[in-house]
């Protein structure tokens, strides 16, 4: 088995303490790439290492280096991301549009024997099995950020900031034994997000923690967190699974009023407190893919 560290990949791939291969990218003066495979790959079976967020520019140069590797007598060729984008496009919202979920994970398909991943947005396609027709690994984040909520936060009650997120919170909570609710989300726009958050003055003095799988633009965790101050609450911890941060995310949240944010190492961010390599290098020890 080797790993081949991508773009941001490095140091997730370190963690795992399995043997890594050296790949490198050329790009030549008109923008194309050229991906070379330094560490032989005859024989062995080869695992790419990459989260992809940022995707459009680091999907063809991934492309190519799995298909590099098939070229030079690797056994098998597959993916680890700890991250896995465009999910969120799981159906045509609006006339003219394409379904890019299926289109990205179609592409991922025809090019890897196997993917690992953790917590991809799964809302109105249930399972990657449903629509890669290649093994798939699907990990959890949710015992790691519930060991993180015990070990750091005394009385916590979980918020899930939109009826997606019932499924992160809703385990995290039995796995803590703590209350927990979710809010209803309209989401009118990129930016414009309002909530309802159905919140028993009960917990009236716990710590509020809010914990959603992707934060991108922000504008979901900023009108949770508004919602909750408004309200009288104290100021929320916010643990997000995918730390995509658009530009600009970090400032909203902060000004919004979030107490702490925290996010799982599955995207490479400063906020990263909650690593999950072992997850990884569990799955590759048990040889699930
Ligand atoms: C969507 O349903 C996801 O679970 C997240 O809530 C969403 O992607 C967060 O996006 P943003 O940070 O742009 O509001």
């Amino acid at each position: 088995m080797l790993i081949f560290p991508l773009f941001n990949g490095r140091l997730m791939a370190e963690s795992l303490g399995l043997p890594l291969g050296e790949a490198t990218t050329h790009t030549f003066p008109d923008g194309e790439t050229l991906v070379r495979l330094i560490t032989p790959v005859q024989g062995r079976e080869v695992y790419f290492l990459t989260s992809l967020d940022r995707p459009n520019k680091k999907m063809l140069p991934l492309l190519f280096a799995a298909d590099a590797a098939r070229a030079n007598g690797a056994t098998a060729v597959h993916l680890i991301a700890p991250y896995l984008a465009y999910m969120r496009q799981d159906k045509a919202f609006h006339e003219g549009e394409g379904i890019s979920a299926l289109t990205f994970t179609g592409l991922l398909s025809s090019h890897f024997d196997g993917l690992i991943t953790i917590d991809p947005h799964l809302h109105r396609i249930h399972a990657l099995q449903d629509i890669m027709p290649i093994k798939t690994s699907v990990l959890h984040a949710a015992k790691p950020i519930a060991a993180w909520i015990k070990a750091n936060i005394a009385q916590p009650v979980l918020i899930g900031p939109d009826s997606e997120s019932q499924q992160w919170v809703q385990s995290i909570a039995v796995e803590l034994n703590v209350p927990y609710c979710v809010a209803e989300k309209n989401r009118a726009s990129d930016t414009a997000v309002s909530v309802i958050l159905p919140l028993e003055k009960a917990y009236h003095d716990y710590t509020p923690v809010l914990i959603d799988d992707i934060i991108s633009s922000g504008h979901t965790m900023a009108a949770n967190i508004e919602m909750l101050l408004k309200s009288g609450w104290q100021a929320p911890v916010c643990i997000g699974v995918h730390a995509v941060f658009a530009p600009g995310a970090e400032a909203l949240l902060s000004q919004a009023g979030a107490a702490n944010l925290i996010t799982c190492n599955t995207i490479l961010h400063p906020s990263n407190r909650i690593h999950l390599g072992n997850l990884i290098s569990d799955a590759l020890n048990q040889r699930t893919v």
